[in-house]
């Protein structure tokens, strides 16, 4: 079992909301010096200074991570579902933000030759920037390194052209056909296994939960070593209640059939979990 996660209280300095997608913001957020170091895959609890409408901070991956001449920006990808992430696309440059974090556990490392495929449906694409980033700068190799990446239309395939700029292998699918093939982020890994070339050694996913149920039958069908990032409901994102439960096998978790997606998560090992079973928590 993890650790109780060292989370801490920030505030960050809206620097820019680029509209990303036809129904998401990519919110750029201007930190201090002091802020901390960000593991790929963790994520902060993020809520307006002001409010917003919400009384409670909603969970989002940090999408990018930059120092340049102007300090440090840390970036979010949101796809607006509701209030939180509604009143979040709304901040006008040099609004508040509260954050907690970083939080969570993230991917594994990736080891220099090992070949590795993302799937990412949709906003779950969020997460994946800085994990390429990491493994490139361990010395992976760009052309073993694959992101699949599948939505509904080529409207929600959110900031496309950022991942081909890794030199990385970026494969497109959609459900209409509209941009990619047609077809899933699942057909597009579906395909690299029957090549013995192109088989990834991990599989990373981050997406729809169906598209994850969809990823974690597939691994035990064809064993893949996968692991997924869960965009689970949360409430404190701190690991105090209990709103974030993600039944897994009770062996992965010294013996408790139920982990917090918060704390033990978000990234569990797709053998780890029993996802068939969250519908009946
Ligand atoms: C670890 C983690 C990382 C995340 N990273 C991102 C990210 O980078 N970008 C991003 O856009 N979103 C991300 N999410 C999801 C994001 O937190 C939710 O979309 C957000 O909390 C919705 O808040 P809201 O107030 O706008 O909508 P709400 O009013 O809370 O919900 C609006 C509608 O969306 C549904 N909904 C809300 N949350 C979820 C969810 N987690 N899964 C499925 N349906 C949901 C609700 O059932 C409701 O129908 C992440 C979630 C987790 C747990
Ligand atoms: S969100 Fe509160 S315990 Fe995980």
């Amino acid at each position: 079992m993890a650790a109780p996660c060292a989370a801490f209280r920030f505030r960050g300095t809206t620097a820019a909301v680029v509209p990303a997608g036809a129904d998401g913001v990519r919110l750029d957020l201007a930190v201090d010096a002091a802020f901390p170091k960000v593991a790929p895959s963790q994520f902060f609890m993020l809520r307006r200074s002001d409010g917003g409408g919400v009384l409670l901070g909603r969970p989002f991956s940090v999408y990018l991570d930059r120092t340049g001449a102007n300090g440090r920006t840390l970036s979010f990808l949101l796809k607006v579902m509701g209030p939180g992430t509604r009143g979040l696309s709304e901040l006008k440059v040099g609004m508040s933000v509260d954050l907690v974090g970083p939080l969570g556990q993230g991917f594994p490392a990736v080891a220099p030759g090992e070949r590795l495929s993302c799937v990412a449906g949709g906003v779950g694409i969020a997460t994946f920037p800085l994990v390429f980033e990491a493994a490139l700068a361990a010395g992976a190799r760009a052309q073993d390194l694959t992101l699949c990446f599948g939505a509904a239309r080529k409207e929600f395939l959110y900031e496309v052209d950022r991942y081909r700029d890794y030199g990385i292998r970026v494969r497109i699918a959609t459900d209409d056909g509209s941009a990619g093939q047609r077809g899933t982020a699942l057909d597009l890994l579906r395909e690299d296994c029957k090549n013995a070339l192109l088989r990834p050694h991990k599989v990373f996913a981050c997406g729809p939960e169906r598209m994850l149920e969809a990823v974690v039958r597939f691994a035990a069908e064809e064993r893949l070593d996968a692991y997924l990032s869960l965009e689970t409901r949360m409430g404190c994102g701190t690991g105090v209640c209990n709103a974030c439960a993600v039944p897994v096998k009770p062996a992965s978790n010294g013996g408790w059939p139920v982990a917090k997606a918060c704390r033990e998560g978000p990234v569990f090992r797709a053998c780890d979990l029993t996802l068939e079973e969250a519908h009946q928590l």
